[in-house]
Protein backbone atom coordinates (compact mmCIF):
# COMPACT_ATOMS: atom_id res chain seq x y z
CA UNK A 1 0.00 0.00 0.00
CA UNK A 2 1.98 3.58 -1.12
CA UNK A 3 1.58 6.13 1.14
CA UNK A 4 1.29 9.91 -0.11
CA UNK A 5 4.95 11.03 0.01
CA UNK A 6 6.50 14.42 1.28
CA UNK A 7 8.50 16.57 -1.21
CA UNK A 8 11.25 18.87 -0.12
CA UNK A 9 12.56 20.52 -2.77
CA UNK A 10 16.44 21.81 -3.55
CA UNK A 11 16.70 24.61 -5.19
CA UNK A 12 19.31 25.21 -7.61
CA UNK A 13 17.75 26.88 -10.22
CA UNK A 14 17.96 24.52 -13.80
CA UNK A 15 19.43 22.02 -11.37
CA UNK A 16 16.75 21.92 -9.06
CA UNK A 17 15.06 18.40 -7.78
CA UNK A 18 12.69 17.39 -5.27
CA UNK A 19 13.33 14.52 -2.81
CA UNK A 20 10.58 12.20 -1.93
CA UNK A 21 9.80 10.75 1.02
CA UNK A 22 7.40 7.91 2.00
CA UNK A 23 6.52 4.65 2.35
CA UNK A 24 6.66 1.92 -0.54
CA UNK A 25 7.93 4.13 -2.77
CA UNK A 26 10.65 2.69 -4.57
CA UNK A 27 8.85 0.05 -6.04
CA UNK A 28 5.86 2.87 -7.39
CA UNK A 29 5.95 3.84 -11.29
CA UNK A 30 4.33 6.92 -9.94
CA UNK A 31 7.47 7.72 -8.35
CA UNK A 32 9.38 8.46 -11.70
CA UNK A 33 6.88 10.23 -13.69
CA UNK A 34 9.00 13.55 -13.80
CA UNK A 35 12.64 12.02 -15.23
CA UNK A 36 13.23 11.88 -18.85
CA UNK A 37 12.18 9.30 -21.47
CA UNK A 38 15.09 7.57 -22.61
CA UNK A 39 16.24 3.95 -24.05
CA UNK A 40 18.32 2.64 -21.56
CA UNK A 41 18.66 2.54 -17.83
CA UNK A 42 21.58 1.21 -15.13
CA UNK A 43 20.57 -0.05 -11.82
CA UNK A 44 23.88 0.36 -9.74
CA UNK A 45 23.45 -1.66 -6.78
CA UNK A 46 25.43 -4.21 -4.58
CA UNK A 47 25.79 -7.78 -3.49
CA UNK A 48 23.43 -7.27 -0.35
CA UNK A 49 21.01 -4.42 -1.72
CA UNK A 50 20.42 -5.78 -5.05
CA UNK A 51 18.81 -9.25 -4.12
CA UNK A 52 16.22 -7.46 -1.98
CA UNK A 53 15.40 -4.29 -3.98
CA UNK A 54 16.40 -4.27 -7.71
CA UNK A 55 13.67 -6.25 -8.92
CA UNK A 56 11.56 -4.17 -7.25
CA UNK A 57 12.87 -0.53 -8.67
CA UNK A 58 12.83 -2.88 -12.52
CA UNK A 59 9.13 -3.28 -12.51
CA UNK A 60 8.77 0.03 -11.67
CA UNK A 61 10.86 1.36 -14.60
CA UNK A 62 9.50 -1.45 -16.61
CA UNK A 63 6.97 1.19 -18.61
CA UNK A 64 9.93 3.83 -19.58
CA UNK A 65 13.13 2.23 -20.31
CA UNK A 66 13.08 -0.48 -23.10
CA UNK A 67 16.05 -1.92 -21.53
CA UNK A 68 16.88 -2.00 -18.07
CA UNK A 69 20.89 -3.15 -17.22
CA UNK A 70 21.85 -3.85 -13.82
CA UNK A 71 25.10 -3.70 -11.98
CA UNK A 72 26.12 -5.22 -8.53
CA UNK A 73 29.09 -3.91 -7.51
CA UNK A 74 30.92 -5.68 -3.91
CA UNK A 75 29.44 -4.26 -0.95
CA UNK A 76 32.07 -2.38 1.63
CA UNK A 77 33.34 1.22 1.97
CA UNK A 78 36.55 -0.69 1.14
CA UNK A 79 35.50 -0.92 -2.17
CA UNK A 80 34.72 2.58 -2.66
CA UNK A 81 37.88 3.11 -5.07
CA UNK A 82 39.02 3.31 -8.52
CA UNK A 83 38.47 -0.25 -9.30
CA UNK A 84 35.04 -0.71 -8.49
CA UNK A 85 33.81 2.83 -9.96
CA UNK A 86 35.64 0.76 -13.43
CA UNK A 87 32.85 -1.36 -13.04
CA UNK A 88 30.89 1.13 -13.87
CA UNK A 89 31.94 2.46 -16.58
CA UNK A 90 32.55 -0.80 -18.09
CA UNK A 91 28.87 -1.67 -17.62
CA UNK A 92 27.55 1.71 -19.40
CA UNK A 93 30.42 1.15 -22.27
CA UNK A 94 29.84 -2.39 -23.15
CA UNK A 95 25.82 -1.78 -22.91
CA UNK A 96 26.02 0.54 -25.50
CA UNK A 97 24.87 3.11 -22.86
CA UNK A 98 24.35 6.99 -24.34
CA UNK A 99 24.36 10.12 -23.00
CA UNK A 100 20.24 10.36 -22.94
CA UNK A 101 20.81 6.79 -20.21
CA UNK A 102 19.75 7.69 -17.34
CA UNK A 103 21.22 5.98 -14.08
CA UNK A 104 19.85 4.72 -10.67
CA UNK A 105 21.67 4.38 -7.63
CA UNK A 106 20.32 1.96 -5.55
CA UNK A 107 22.00 1.64 -1.92
CA UNK A 108 23.81 3.38 0.64
CA UNK A 109 26.23 6.37 0.53
CA UNK A 110 28.89 4.16 -1.27
CA UNK A 111 26.54 3.45 -3.90
CA UNK A 112 25.32 6.81 -4.38
CA UNK A 113 28.71 8.08 -4.15
CA UNK A 114 30.38 6.34 -6.46
CA UNK A 115 27.47 6.03 -9.00
CA UNK A 116 26.66 9.47 -8.89
CA UNK A 117 30.87 9.80 -10.27
CA UNK A 118 30.68 7.38 -12.36
CA UNK A 119 27.67 9.77 -13.81
CA UNK A 120 29.06 12.79 -13.38
CA UNK A 121 32.09 11.68 -15.49
CA UNK A 122 30.34 9.20 -18.31
CA UNK A 123 30.22 11.29 -21.46
CA UNK A 124 30.66 14.43 -19.36
CA UNK A 125 27.69 13.81 -17.69
CA UNK A 126 23.97 11.52 -17.48
CA UNK A 127 21.02 11.95 -16.03
CA UNK A 128 20.82 9.94 -12.24
CA UNK A 129 18.49 9.15 -9.71
CA UNK A 130 19.61 8.27 -6.32
CA UNK A 131 17.48 5.75 -4.27
CA UNK A 132 18.91 5.66 -0.87
CA UNK A 133 18.39 2.63 1.45
CA UNK A 134 20.17 3.66 4.36
CA UNK A 135 19.08 5.79 6.74
CA UNK A 136 22.39 7.84 6.43
CA UNK A 137 21.49 8.24 2.24
CA UNK A 138 18.59 9.20 2.78
CA UNK A 139 19.22 12.12 4.93
CA UNK A 140 22.53 13.23 3.74
CA UNK A 141 24.77 11.23 0.86
CA UNK A 142 21.67 10.85 -1.88
CA UNK A 143 21.13 15.01 -1.49
CA UNK A 144 23.38 17.98 -2.25
CA UNK A 145 25.35 16.03 -5.51
CA UNK A 146 28.65 15.23 -3.64
CA UNK A 147 29.98 12.71 -4.84
CA UNK A 148 33.20 10.75 -4.61
CA UNK A 149 35.43 7.80 -4.24
CA UNK A 150 38.19 7.25 -1.30
CA UNK A 151 41.92 7.71 -1.91
CA UNK A 152 44.47 5.57 0.38
CA UNK A 153 45.58 8.38 1.81
CA UNK A 154 42.22 10.24 2.53
CA UNK A 155 38.87 9.84 2.41
CA UNK A 156 36.36 10.85 -0.20
CA UNK A 157 39.35 13.15 -1.93
CA UNK A 158 38.39 12.25 -5.85
CA UNK A 159 35.25 13.23 -6.55
CA UNK A 160 32.38 15.44 -8.29
CA UNK A 161 29.96 18.02 -7.73
CA UNK A 162 27.04 16.90 -9.56
CA UNK A 163 23.21 16.87 -8.57
CA UNK A 164 20.73 13.99 -9.25
CA UNK A 165 17.43 14.71 -11.00
CA UNK A 166 15.39 13.33 -8.61
CA UNK A 167 15.83 11.58 -4.59
CA UNK A 168 13.25 8.75 -3.79
CA UNK A 169 13.44 8.10 0.12
CA UNK A 170 11.33 5.06 0.55
CA UNK A 171 11.17 4.58 4.51
CA UNK A 172 9.99 0.92 3.97
CA UNK A 173 13.25 -0.10 3.18
CA UNK A 174 14.72 0.92 6.11
CA UNK A 175 13.40 -2.34 7.83
CA UNK A 176 15.72 -4.66 6.58
CA UNK A 177 18.77 -1.98 7.42
CA UNK A 178 21.11 -3.69 9.93
CA UNK A 179 20.78 -2.51 13.51
CA UNK A 180 24.28 -1.07 13.58
CA UNK A 181 24.00 0.84 10.05
CA UNK A 182 20.83 2.70 11.21
CA UNK A 183 22.35 3.94 14.02
CA UNK A 184 24.94 4.92 12.19
CA UNK A 185 22.61 7.16 10.17
CA UNK A 186 20.92 8.24 13.20
CA UNK A 187 24.47 10.36 13.54
CA UNK A 188 23.98 12.73 10.09
CA UNK A 189 20.45 12.94 11.79
CA UNK A 190 21.65 14.28 14.77
CA UNK A 191 24.27 16.63 13.38
CA UNK A 192 21.71 18.82 12.12
CA UNK A 193 20.18 20.21 15.39
CA UNK A 194 23.28 21.72 17.29
CA UNK A 195 24.58 23.38 13.55
CA UNK A 196 21.65 24.97 13.01
CA UNK A 197 17.82 23.46 14.20
CA UNK A 198 18.39 23.18 18.13
CA UNK A 199 14.12 22.48 18.59
CA UNK A 200 14.81 19.39 15.90
CA UNK A 201 17.49 18.21 18.90
CA UNK A 202 14.66 18.55 21.60
CA UNK A 203 12.39 16.73 19.31
CA UNK A 204 15.51 14.20 18.90
CA UNK A 205 15.39 13.70 22.58
CA UNK A 206 11.53 13.26 22.49
CA UNK A 207 11.53 10.84 19.80
CA UNK A 208 14.89 8.86 19.43
CA UNK A 209 13.09 5.91 21.46
CA UNK A 210 10.09 5.85 18.25
CA UNK A 211 12.90 6.19 15.92
CA UNK A 212 15.42 3.40 17.03
CA UNK A 213 11.94 0.92 17.13
CA UNK A 214 11.53 2.55 13.01
CA UNK A 215 8.30 4.46 13.66
CA UNK A 216 7.06 5.15 10.07
CA UNK A 217 5.62 8.64 11.31
CA UNK A 218 8.91 9.61 13.40
CA UNK A 219 11.29 8.20 10.17
CA UNK A 220 9.12 10.43 8.15
CA UNK A 221 9.63 13.71 10.12
CA UNK A 222 13.34 12.71 10.67
CA UNK A 223 13.85 12.27 7.10
CA UNK A 224 11.78 15.32 5.82
CA UNK A 225 13.35 17.99 8.68
CA UNK A 226 16.87 16.36 7.33
CA UNK A 227 16.47 17.11 4.05
CA UNK A 228 14.73 20.40 4.87
CA UNK A 229 18.06 21.59 6.25
CA UNK A 230 20.05 20.31 3.78
CA UNK A 231 18.25 21.44 0.84
CA UNK A 232 18.23 25.22 2.65
CA UNK A 233 21.81 25.13 3.20
CA UNK A 234 23.00 23.47 0.00
CA UNK A 235 21.05 25.98 -1.83
CA UNK A 236 22.85 28.87 -0.60
CA UNK A 237 26.65 27.18 -0.93
CA UNK A 238 25.97 24.16 -3.43
CA UNK A 239 29.80 23.71 -4.17
CA UNK A 240 31.03 24.49 -0.54
CA UNK A 241 32.94 27.94 -0.49
CA UNK A 242 31.76 28.48 3.46
CA UNK A 243 28.22 27.67 4.70
CA UNK A 244 28.27 24.14 3.67
CA UNK A 245 31.27 23.37 4.81
CA UNK A 246 29.13 23.15 8.97
CA UNK A 247 27.27 19.76 7.51
CA UNK A 248 30.47 18.73 8.15
CA UNK A 249 29.85 18.45 11.76
CA UNK A 250 32.23 15.76 13.27
CA UNK A 251 33.82 15.21 10.40
CA UNK A 252 36.70 16.23 10.67
CA UNK A 253 37.52 13.86 13.76
CA UNK A 254 35.40 11.37 12.03
CA UNK A 255 37.21 11.06 8.76
CA UNK A 256 40.33 10.86 10.68
CA UNK A 257 38.82 7.63 12.73
CA UNK A 258 37.77 6.31 9.35
CA UNK A 259 40.97 6.58 7.73
CA UNK A 260 42.99 5.54 10.53
CA UNK A 261 41.51 3.10 11.84
CA UNK A 262 40.91 1.12 8.36
CA UNK A 263 37.89 2.26 6.07
CA UNK A 264 34.90 -0.07 7.29
CA UNK A 265 36.12 -0.91 10.80
CA UNK A 266 34.18 1.72 12.47
CA UNK A 267 31.51 2.67 9.75
CA UNK A 268 31.23 6.43 8.68
CA UNK A 269 28.12 7.54 10.56
CA UNK A 270 29.95 5.98 13.54
CA UNK A 271 32.82 7.73 13.31
CA UNK A 272 30.82 10.88 12.93
CA UNK A 273 29.12 10.15 16.48
CA UNK A 274 32.29 10.32 17.99
CA UNK A 275 33.87 12.73 15.63
CA UNK A 276 30.78 15.35 17.02
CA UNK A 277 31.44 14.49 20.78
CA UNK A 278 35.35 15.22 20.19
CA UNK A 279 34.20 18.91 18.10
CA UNK A 280 31.46 19.74 20.98
CA UNK A 281 34.13 18.81 23.72
CA UNK A 282 36.74 21.10 21.84
CA UNK A 283 33.90 23.77 21.17
CA UNK A 284 33.50 23.71 25.28
CA UNK A 285 37.11 24.34 25.91
CA UNK A 286 37.53 27.03 23.56
CA UNK A 287 34.64 28.66 25.78
CA UNK A 288 31.82 28.69 22.91
CA UNK A 289 29.17 26.08 24.65
CA UNK A 290 28.91 24.84 27.94
CA UNK A 291 29.28 21.25 29.78
CA UNK A 292 25.39 21.12 30.18
CA UNK A 293 25.64 20.98 26.25
CA UNK A 294 28.19 18.50 25.59
CA UNK A 295 26.49 16.19 28.04
CA UNK A 296 23.42 16.54 26.18
CA UNK A 297 25.11 16.13 22.58
CA UNK A 298 26.81 13.06 24.27
CA UNK A 299 23.82 11.32 25.68
CA UNK A 300 21.94 11.51 22.56
CA UNK A 301 24.65 10.09 20.85
CA UNK A 302 24.65 6.97 23.28
CA UNK A 303 20.61 6.74 22.89
CA UNK A 304 21.26 6.21 19.10
CA UNK A 305 23.14 3.37 19.92
CA UNK A 306 26.28 5.10 18.76
CA UNK A 307 29.86 4.98 20.50
CA UNK A 308 31.32 7.99 21.99
CA UNK A 309 34.59 7.12 23.41
CA UNK A 310 37.68 4.80 22.13
CA UNK A 311 38.09 5.81 19.03
CA UNK A 312 42.11 4.85 19.07
CA UNK A 313 43.56 4.65 15.58
CA UNK A 314 46.40 2.22 14.53
CA UNK A 315 49.23 4.29 15.66
CA UNK A 316 52.17 4.90 18.95
CA UNK A 317 50.95 8.43 19.08
CA UNK A 318 47.29 8.30 18.74
CA UNK A 319 46.33 11.83 18.75
CA UNK A 320 49.77 12.58 16.79
CA UNK A 321 48.07 10.37 13.90
CA UNK A 322 45.11 11.96 14.47
CA UNK A 323 46.49 15.58 13.43
CA UNK A 324 48.17 14.26 10.48
CA UNK A 325 44.94 12.37 9.40
CA UNK A 326 43.09 15.72 9.98
CA UNK A 327 45.63 18.09 7.80
CA UNK A 328 44.51 16.47 4.37
CA UNK A 329 40.49 16.96 5.31
CA UNK A 330 39.12 19.35 2.60
CA UNK A 331 38.47 22.16 4.67
CA UNK A 332 42.21 22.70 5.79
CA UNK A 333 44.07 25.26 4.64
CA UNK A 334 48.05 25.67 4.28
CA UNK A 335 48.18 22.47 6.22
CA UNK A 336 45.75 23.67 9.15
CA UNK A 337 43.15 22.16 9.95
CA UNK A 338 39.55 23.47 9.96
CA UNK A 339 37.10 22.43 12.14
CA UNK A 340 32.92 22.41 12.49
CA UNK A 341 32.40 24.06 15.86
CA UNK A 342 29.15 24.57 17.71
CA UNK A 343 29.10 28.58 18.25
CA UNK A 344 26.18 28.07 20.92
CA UNK A 345 23.79 25.38 20.23
CA UNK A 346 22.22 25.47 16.89
CA UNK A 347 24.65 27.47 15.38
CA UNK A 348 28.17 26.13 14.32
CA UNK A 349 31.52 27.91 12.98
CA UNK A 350 34.62 27.00 10.92
CA UNK A 351 37.99 27.87 12.65
CA UNK A 352 41.03 25.97 13.57
CA UNK A 353 42.25 25.31 16.92
CA UNK A 354 45.13 24.92 18.46
CA UNK A 355 47.39 21.72 18.24
CA UNK A 356 47.67 21.25 21.96
CA UNK A 357 44.28 21.47 22.57
CA UNK A 358 42.88 19.31 20.07
CA UNK A 359 45.78 17.14 21.11
CA UNK A 360 43.90 17.30 24.69
CA UNK A 361 40.64 16.96 23.34
CA UNK A 362 41.50 13.34 21.75
CA UNK A 363 43.11 12.26 24.49
CA UNK A 364 40.54 12.96 26.57
CA UNK A 365 37.78 11.39 24.44
CA UNK A 366 39.91 8.69 23.34
CA UNK A 367 40.35 7.20 26.96
P1 LIG B 1 26.82 1.87 2.94
O1 LIG B 1 26.49 2.40 1.64
O2 LIG B 1 28.08 1.08 3.08
O3 LIG B 1 25.61 0.98 3.46
C1 LIG B 1 25.70 0.35 4.70
C2 LIG B 1 25.44 -1.16 4.61
O4 LIG B 1 24.05 -1.39 4.58
C3 LIG B 1 26.02 -1.84 3.41
O5 LIG B 1 26.46 -3.12 3.77
C4 LIG B 1 24.82 -1.95 2.48
O6 LIG B 1 24.94 -2.98 1.55
C5 LIG B 1 23.73 -2.23 3.46
N1 LIG B 1 22.40 -1.81 3.07
C6 LIG B 1 22.05 -0.68 2.43
N2 LIG B 1 20.72 -0.57 2.37
C7 LIG B 1 20.22 -1.66 2.96
C8 LIG B 1 18.89 -2.12 3.24
N3 LIG B 1 17.83 -1.36 2.96
N4 LIG B 1 18.74 -3.31 3.84
C9 LIG B 1 19.82 -4.05 4.21
N5 LIG B 1 21.10 -3.67 4.00
C10 LIG B 1 21.28 -2.48 3.40
O7 LIG B 1 26.92 3.02 4.06
P2 LIG B 1 26.10 4.37 4.30
O8 LIG B 1 26.17 4.58 5.75
O9 LIG B 1 24.81 4.36 3.62
O10 LIG B 1 26.99 5.46 3.56
C11 LIG B 1 28.28 5.77 3.99
C12 LIG B 1 28.99 6.44 2.86
O11 LIG B 1 28.32 7.65 2.53
C13 LIG B 1 30.41 6.82 3.17
O12 LIG B 1 31.24 6.43 2.12
C14 LIG B 1 30.38 8.32 3.28
O13 LIG B 1 31.58 8.93 2.92
C15 LIG B 1 29.27 8.67 2.35
N6 LIG B 1 28.64 9.95 2.63
C16 LIG B 1 28.50 10.81 1.61
C17 LIG B 1 27.84 12.01 1.80
C18 LIG B 1 27.61 12.94 0.65
O14 LIG B 1 27.18 14.08 0.87
N7 LIG B 1 27.82 12.50 -0.57
C19 LIG B 1 27.35 12.35 3.07
C20 LIG B 1 27.52 11.43 4.10
C21 LIG B 1 28.16 10.23 3.87
N1 LIG C 1 27.66 15.56 3.93
C1 LIG C 1 28.16 16.88 3.85
C2 LIG C 1 27.72 17.62 2.65
O1 LIG C 1 26.94 17.14 1.87
O2 LIG C 1 28.16 18.72 2.45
Amino acid sequence: MSQIAQEVSIDLGERSYSIAIGSDLMGNTASYECLPRARTALIVSNSTVAPLYASALRAALAGRYAQIHELQLPDGEEFKNWETLQLIFDALLSNGCDRKTVIFALGGGVVGDMTGFAAASYMRGVPFVQVPTTLLAQVDSSVGGKTAINHPLGKNMIGAFYQPQLVVCDLAVLDTLPKREFSAGLAEVIKYGPISDMAFFDWLERNMDALIAHDRDALAHAVRRSCEIKAWVVGQDEKETGLRAILNFGHTFGHAIEAGMGYGVWLHGEGVGAGMVMAAELSRRLGLVDNGFVARLNLLIQRAGLPTKGAVLDAADNAGRYLELMRVDKKSEAGEIRFVLIDGPGKAMVRSAPDDLVREVIDACCA
